[in-house]
């Protein structure tokens, strides 16, 4: 969960860095899994920064949570490569089961549903990651299996 002082601890130990703002950003979201709309004042204010420019740059980025994420996050790819192997239709088919659009938790909170934007196995499309696992050559038989494992 979200916890005010340990962000302070971790905001404050990456001031010093170069390009601060995504660094302390990325720090964020590894330690509580998401960059609540409260971390943009104090980030902002670390770095001297308005709340503006911050809110700017974690919504710019499709990779910033605004909302802890489900117990685990299922990535399809939605770039190109992918898009011609089949990706719309396995799309489809993960929102319909999961009962969710992209960038959205499933209601029983078991799998959140995020796109990516290429993960370089644009060879093996259409591609995704379950948690911190790929897998490459989806159909729909196996991308079933996936939010299966997820839902348990
Ligand atoms: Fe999907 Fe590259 S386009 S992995």
């Amino acid at each position: 969960p979200w916890d005010t002082t340990r962000a302070a601890e971790i905001i404050a130990g990456l001031t010093h860095k170069e390009g601060p703002t995504l660094v302390i950003l990325h720090a964020l979201q590894e330690a509580f899994g998401y960059v609540p709309e409260a971390a943009e004042p104090m980030v902002a204010q670390a770095l001297n920064l308005s709340r503006a420019e911050i809110h700017g740059v974690v919504t710019f980025y499709p990779d910033f949570r605004r909302e802890p994420p489900g117990r685990h996050v299922l990535k399809l790819c939605r770039a190109e490569a992918c898009q011609a192997a089949g990706g719309d239709a396995l799309a489809a088919q993960a929102e319909t089961r999961l009962g969710v659009t992209f960038g959205a938790t499933s209601a029983d909170g078991a799998v959140s549903l995020e796109p990516v934007y290429c993960l370089g196995l644009c060879a093996t499309a259409p591609s995704a990651m379950l948690d911190d696992r790929v897998f490459g050559r989806l159909d729909a038989h196996r991308l079933d299996a996936l939010m299966t494992e997820a839902q348990r």
